[in-house]
């Protein structure tokens, strides 16, 4: 058995209503098992099970083939793997957080990226990124969307700038046949539908109201599907390893089914491996280029990331490829799921995408500074 590391990892995660008390079971079960084999205090914890006046927490591990619930010491370092559902439920967490920081400290593993507008912005100011990103404003409403739809193709595409899985996403087109507006789009329960206003101005009204008081992108809509009309993107998984460097971890294609608009899996997408994919699509000698330009982007992003938002440990970048074979930079993820590596069978990056957190909250403990 290796000597005990110094310290505890808290993963904080939300709560469910079961078989076990809160969410990726499995994720959480790996993760445990990965640092019982380091001698690491690693255990689950969710926000409302942290109170004020008491130093322990009660939380789960898995050790010898089974949950075990006792009661943990406050952590020295927090995987974040909770997902804000809304305001109240991110100040649930908040408030945890705070009584955690009152009582000890803590660092993070990875920080929570601040929304698609800041990360945008960020990237936009480096030369050898920003080439790949498509054309995006902060949208304001009907007069900026008629006028960016007379000025782009009579095409845009609409994101929540706190999206995620494609949700309450939006593909808006006229056409100057007729005065006809089109609207594909994703539910905030994630079904596709699609609405044909028969002026623009009725389409308009019924495009606020679906965006509501959330933040919203405005961005070049880009033809990103294959030549089935499957949506796709290709997902790269970036990590910190053992050494606290950036690693490629794997990456994968994930592709919509038929005119679905958007890719993730959690819209119905499916994973493939890139090379022959994307071979099918382009050929392979220009995949292998993309490939190469992807990993290349890949490798910057993320300490450029970093200068901006401060210490982060694993990114998941997602990368169109449009008809014309030119690679964009979707968007990047803070919290990023890694299913895509098993449904491919790529054992190797599947099973290193759950250990590299624990070995990098490892390298973490221990190059503290000790007292
Ligand atoms: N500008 C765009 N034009 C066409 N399709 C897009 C565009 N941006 C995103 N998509 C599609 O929508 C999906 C979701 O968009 P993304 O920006 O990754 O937000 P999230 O995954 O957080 O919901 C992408 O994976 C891609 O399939
Ligand atoms: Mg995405």
């Amino acid at each position: 058995m290796n000597k005990p590391i110094p310290g505890t990892v808290g993963i904080l995660v939300d709560e469910s209503s079961g078989p076990l008390p809160f969410t990726e079971p499995d994720f959480c079960r790996k993760l445990c098992m990965i640092g019982r084999r380091y001698n690491m205090a690693i255990y689950i914890f969710c926000p409302t099970w942290v109170h004020s006046g008491k130093n322990l927490i009660p939380g789960f591990t898995y050790e010898n083939g089974s949950w075990i619930k006792k009661m943990f010491p406050f952590p020295d370092i927090i995987y974040d793997r909770f997902f804000s559902r809304d305001n109240k439920h991110q100040r649930l967490k908040q408030r945890c957080l705070s009584l955690l920081t009152d009582n000890h400290p803590f660092v993070y593993l990875t920080r929570g990226l601040a929304g698609k507008w800041a990360v945008y912005q960020a990237l936009c100011k480096s030369k050898e990124i920003a080439p790949y990103l498509p054309e995006t404003i902060q949208y304001t409403g009907a007069i900026q969307l008629a006028d960016w739809l007379s000025s782009h193709g009579g095409e845009a595409f609409l994101k929540p700038q706190h999206g995620t899985h494609g949700k309450r996403t939006l593909h808006v087109k006229i056409t100057n046949m007729d005065d006809r507006l089109r609207v594909r789009g994703r539910s905030g329960n994630n079904t596709i539908f699609r609405r044909i206003f028969r002026n623009k101005a009725d389409g308009f009204e019924w495009i606020n109201k679906i965006t509501g008081k959330r933040n919203y992108l405005l961005q070049q809509y880009l033809q990103l599907n294959s030549s089935q009309e499957e949506p796709f993107d290709i997902r790269v998984l970036m990590q910190k390893n053992q050494n606290g460097l950036w690693s490629l971890t794997g990456m994968a294609v994930r592709a919509g089914r038929r005119n679905s608009l958007t890719s993730n899996l959690h819209g119905g997408g499916t994973a493939y491996e890139v090379l022959p994919f994307l071979g099918r699509e382009l050929g392979t000698t220009v995949s292998n280029e993309l490939i190469h330009l992807i990993t290349q982007l890949s490798e910057r992003i993320p300490s450029y990331l970093e200068s901006y938002f401060g210490r982060l440990a694993e990114l998941g970048i997602d990368f169109g490829v449009d008809k014309e074979g030119k690679v964009w930079i979707l968007e990047v993820n803070s919290k990023p799921g890694r299913s895509s590596f098993s449904q491919i069978g790529d054992m190797k990056s599947a099973r290193r995408s759950i250990e590299n957190p624990i070995h990098y909250a490892r390298y973490l403990l221990l190059s503290r500074p000790r007292e």
